[in-house]
């Protein structure tokens, strides 16, 4: 029995600091984040800012909170809940949501609320989104496996980052995103005219995930 408590105690600790990337809590972010582009990013905006296209349309009697703000995000999840639910005061636009949306719901949103200030790529974008991405635009040069082998890149003659190799953990998030929008180099395109900012953030998102830290 007592073999079996350290075991337990050893993967607890392993397992501590990639809790907030455990798979379950990725769902529910990501459940959060449908629900909220659909409920909340109207008044909110995409990025909580409070500037969506309802806020910007509509002459609000009060400005649309920013959700970005350390007022916010230093909430636990059950604050900001309570504030969403249960949020009554006179004359606002922001809904009750506690008739609206089930609780799970709400929490799903929250969680991901709280995710805004989040620097780690991997629980930012979609990283499934970001394989079918990676798949349709890139393999031809970084390789199905993001080698850097791709076909075209042979024919091309050009050198790029293996994406499975340590190299890329010397370039931050930020790099790896303003090189998909304004590109690098001779080969590597531009792609803010083709892919969105949240599509970008996706395969962004896959790089990190499939292709260490
Ligand atoms: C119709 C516009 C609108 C929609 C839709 C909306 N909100 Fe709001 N929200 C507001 C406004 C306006 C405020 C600021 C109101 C105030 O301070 O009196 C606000 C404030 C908030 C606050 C801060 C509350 C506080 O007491 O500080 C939270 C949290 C919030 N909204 C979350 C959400 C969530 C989550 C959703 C989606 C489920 C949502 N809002 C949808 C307009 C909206
Ligand atoms: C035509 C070939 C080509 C295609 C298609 C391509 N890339 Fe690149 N990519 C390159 C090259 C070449 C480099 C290296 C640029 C340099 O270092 O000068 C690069 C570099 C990068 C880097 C940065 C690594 C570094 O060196 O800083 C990222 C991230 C990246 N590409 C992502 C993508 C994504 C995501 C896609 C698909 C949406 C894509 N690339 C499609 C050729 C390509």
């Amino acid at each position: 029995m007592s073999r079996l408590f350290l075991v337990l105690l050893l993967v607890g600790c392993f397992a501590l600091p990639g809790q907030s990337f455990g798979a379950e809590r990725r769902e529910n972010v990501l459940a959060g984040k449908r629900l909220f582009n659909s409920y909340c990013m109207l008044c909110h905006g995409e990025d909580g800012r409070g500037g969506g296209p309802l806020a910007n349309k509509i002459k609000l009697k009060s400005p649309v909170a920013d959700l970005t703000v350390d007022k916010y995000q230093q909430m636990s999840v059950e604050k900001l809940l309570l504030l969403i639910e249960g949020y009554n005061r006179k004359e606002t636009l922001m809904p009750k949501w506690e008739k609206i949306i089930p609780e799970k719901n709400l929490r799903s949103i929250a969680g991901y609320i709280l995710m805004f200030t989040q620097k780690d790529l991997r629980m930012r974008g979609d990283a499934r989104r970001g394989r079918e991405i990676f798949r349709q635009s890139c393999v031809a040069c970084h390789g199905a496996r993001g080698k850097g082998n791709g076909v075209l890149a042979q024919v091309l003659g050009v050198k790029m980052i293996d994406y499975t190799s340590r190299s890329l953990s010397k370039i931050t998030d930020e790099e790896i995103i303003t090189t998909i929008t304004n590109g690098k180099g001779e080969f590597m395109p531009s792609w803010s005219g083709t892919l969105s900012s949240e599509e970008i953030k996706d395969v962004a998102s896959y790089i990190r995930t499939m292709f260490g830290k």
